[in-house]
Formats: C-alpha cells, structure tokens, sequence
C-alpha cells in the first residue's frame, strides 16, 4: 500500500466542506476589503525563498522542499506565500505603474517540519498582501480584515502586535543586542549563537528556557525607535484602541521570516494545541526594492487554514439538493433521466442500486441532501415520486412530469 508522504494530508468529509466554506467566506470579506485573487505558481526558483525569507530563517535553512530540475535549476516548493506575489508584482511591473495594488491567494505550502498536531508538511493558506500604501492606517485595515474573517467564522484568539523598527532605527538596535548576546554568549543555545552572527533578533524567538533568562536584561525590540516608527506604532495601538480591538504588545513576537519591518503581528488560539498560531503577518516595506523592484512598501498576512478546521461550525441548515433512488429495477431508467434533467439546476445525488425505503432514506440524510425524492412499484404504475423534505420532515407524493419541472 502507498500512502501520502508524512506530514501530508488528504483534505476528506467532513474537513472538505468547512475548507470550501472557508475559502469562500475569507474570499469574500478579502474582495469586500478591495483586493483581488492572484494565482502564482507552487515551484519558483529557490534564490527568490533565499532572499526574501531570508538565508537566516530555519524555513529557509532546514525547511525548503528543494531540488534541481531537468533543466539543471535549482528549484523550490513554496514555502510561504508572499514572495511569490511580490515576484509577479515586480515581473509584471506593478511597481512601475505605482498606485497601490490589492492581492489575495490560498493553496498548498511545503514546509520540511517535524510533523506534529497543527504542524504539516503540506498545509493550505489564505493569505493577502497589499502594495505602494504606507499610511499605517493600512496596517490596521489589514488587522480588522483578519479579524473579520476569523470572527465571521467564530474563532476566538488573541492579538499580538510588535513592531520590528525600519533601516534607520533597527541596524543601531542590532548592533546594541549584538554586544548584549555577545557577552552573554556562553551561556545560549546552538541556535541562538549562530543567530548573533546571521540574524541576532530571532533570538527573542527562541524556545529554550534558559536562553530567554539570560535574555530578561537584553534591549527590547521597540524600545529605540526613531520617530517614524514610534509614531506609526502608537497610531496602530490608538486606533485598535479607538475601535475596542483588544491587543497585546509582545516585544518578543519578531515573526520566523526575515523581511518584516514596523507592524508585525500573531493572531493565536488557545483552542489548538501548542501550534496555537492561526494567522500571522506585517510590513515588508524593503522587500519589492530588495527583489529588484521599485521602491513600494508592503503588508500582508497568512492565516493557516488546516488550524481553523476544528474550530469552525458549519450549521445544519446547509443542507441542500434532491437524493434520487429506486426501490424497483424498472425505475432506474427514470430516475437516471428526472436526475440529468434536475441537476441543470439544482444539486443532485443519484443511487443507481434499488434499495429499501429506509435505506434510501439514510443515505440521503448522510450525504447532507434536503430531500429525499424515492421511486417504487406503486409510484411507478401511477407516475409518481415519493418526496420527503428531511429539515421539515413532511412527505408529499408528486407526479413525475410537474417534480422534473
Ligand atoms: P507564517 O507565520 O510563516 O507567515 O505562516 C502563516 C500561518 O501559516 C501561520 O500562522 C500558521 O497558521 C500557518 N502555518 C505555518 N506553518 C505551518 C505548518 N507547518 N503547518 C500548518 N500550518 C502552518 C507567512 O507565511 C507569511 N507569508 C505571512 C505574510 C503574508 N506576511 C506578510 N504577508
């Protein structure tokens, strides 16, 4: 037997309905906010993962699904979801246009993570990313658009906001926590002594208990900025404030990809497990220059939808469509024919082996019909379908010619 590779999942009843609702509904609310879907593509070159997420992150380090294909490149499932949006605004001169530019996506992300409850290999976001607008009231438009879609869907979390300091304020604060750590350093972990030399702000990341003791002194992130950044971080605070979205600074949320500045953000929940993060996202305002683009800054998030699953409802009164079967062979024939008409306009499921009534019955009310349309001998001497409404619970018996219609 063969089966789907560790850390990769089929998407099965009844988890398939609730990822269609969620699809629809997050893209819906993602189009009431002004931006449009976009399709990339799942393989890219590995060199645009290496320089966006940075060389430093463990996705790019320890996590690519990376390989050479026949053309001898070096290529790269996607990890994430923003690089490849931001290739094709740069590809497709979107920089060059100028103006600001609205996207929004969901598929398959590949991750070479050790799997766990929450943690897959191959996963699904919803992600969006916004383009050329630099007001910080963009970064809270995009905390509330995710904030709706969770609470269209009744997902209960907290929100952790941080902010990671711009060009100007963030190689000083580096510097500074560099001769911190450096001092400290013996005392750290594998990792966090490798990060001083590739990317020492991860190390407010780090999981080890005694790595964050040693950390309690450390410069904090957000405690040197320069003025832009300060100003812009308290609008954000005010302005949740002012709408009565409840917040949580959190100076250690420094975000596992490399190309954040200003606004970073967590939505996570308590109802998951230790993967508790649902959403996540920030500013990436050197990042389309960093590609190659022009100048345009950039905000986004990701919500990852296999964590949201459990923890959406999709009430009863979804129930919809005609079930069709036969209680005698000599009524096959019709059924097959009321079923290619009837679906022209509505959804319908067909049995094409005669069963009992009850039977019929049970399997119509298991594949989530409304109605249970059922033809025997008696109804077939009379031209007549034996329906039940399975939400009202009525039957009624209906001629054949008017139920086609
Ligand atoms: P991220 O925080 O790496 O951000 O991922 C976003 C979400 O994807 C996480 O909060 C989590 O729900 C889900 N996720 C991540 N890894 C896994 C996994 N191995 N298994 C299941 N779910 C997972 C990004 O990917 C950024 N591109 C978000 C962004 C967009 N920032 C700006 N724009």
């Amino acid at each position: 037997m063969i089966n789907a590779l560790r850390g990769m999942k089929d998407i099965l009843p009844p988890q398939n309905e609730k990822f269609e609702y969620f699809i629809k509904n997050a893209s819906k609310i993602a189009k009431n906010y002004g931006f449009e879907y976009v399709e990339t593509p799942i393989l890219e070159e590995t060199n645009l993962f290496k320089r966006s997420v940075g060389e430093s992150s463990d996705i790019v380090g320890k996590e690519m699904y990376e390989f050479v294909d026949k053309g001898g490149n070096s290529v790269c499932l996607r990890p994430e979801g923003t690089a490849g949006v931001v290739r094709s605004f740069i590809q497709n001169k979107y920089d060059r246009a100028g103006g600001v530019k609205r996207f929004f996506y969901h598929g398959p992300m590949f991750r070479y993570e050790r799997p766990q409850k929450g943690r897959l290999r191959e996963f699904h976001q919803f992600g969006v990313e916004c383009f050329g607008e630099s007001s910080p009231y963009e970064d809270v438009n995009i905390i509330l658009m995710l904030k709706d879609i969770l609470d269209f869907f009744g997902i209960k979390y907290t929100l952790k906001i941080n902010t990671l300091g711009c060009e100007k304020c963030l190689p000083p604060f580096r510097e500074n926590l560099v001769d911190f750590l450096t001092d400290i350093e013996e005392g750290l972990c594998d990792d966090c002594k490798r990060r001083i030399k590739t990317n020492p702000i991860r190390v407010f990341d780090c999981k080890n208990e005694n790595c964050q003791k040693l950390l309690q002194n450390a410069p904090r992130l957000g405690s040197e900025l320069c003025d832009e950044c300060k100003e812009s971080f308290e609008f954000v605070k005010s302005k949740l404030d002012n709408l009565g979205v409840e917040y949580e600074v959190d100076s250690n949320l420094v975000r596992g990809l490399d190309y954040y500045t200003k606004t970073a953000f967590e939505f996570v929940s308590k109802d998951i497990g230790a993967q508790n993060a649902v959403a996540g996202g920030g500013r990436y305002d050197r990042l389309v220059e960093f590609l190659g683009g022009r100048a345009t800054p950039g905000i986004g998030f990701a919500i990852g939808i296999e964590r949201l699953l459990d923890l959406i409802e999709i009430e009863d009164d979804k129930k919809e469509g005609y079930y069709l079967g036969a209680m005698d062979e000599n009524a096959l024939d019709l059924v097959f024919e009321i079923a290619n008409k009837k679906r022209k306009k509505e959804k319908v499921a067909v049995s094409y082996g005669t069963k009992s009534l009850k039977a019929h019955l049970k399997t119509a009310d298991k594949n989530g019909m409304r109605y249970c349309a059922v033809i025997g001998e008696n109804e077939l001497k009379e031209g007549k379908i034996w329906v039940k409404d399975l939400v009202e619970k009525k039957e009624n018996l209906i001629d054949i010619d008017k139920f086609k219609e």
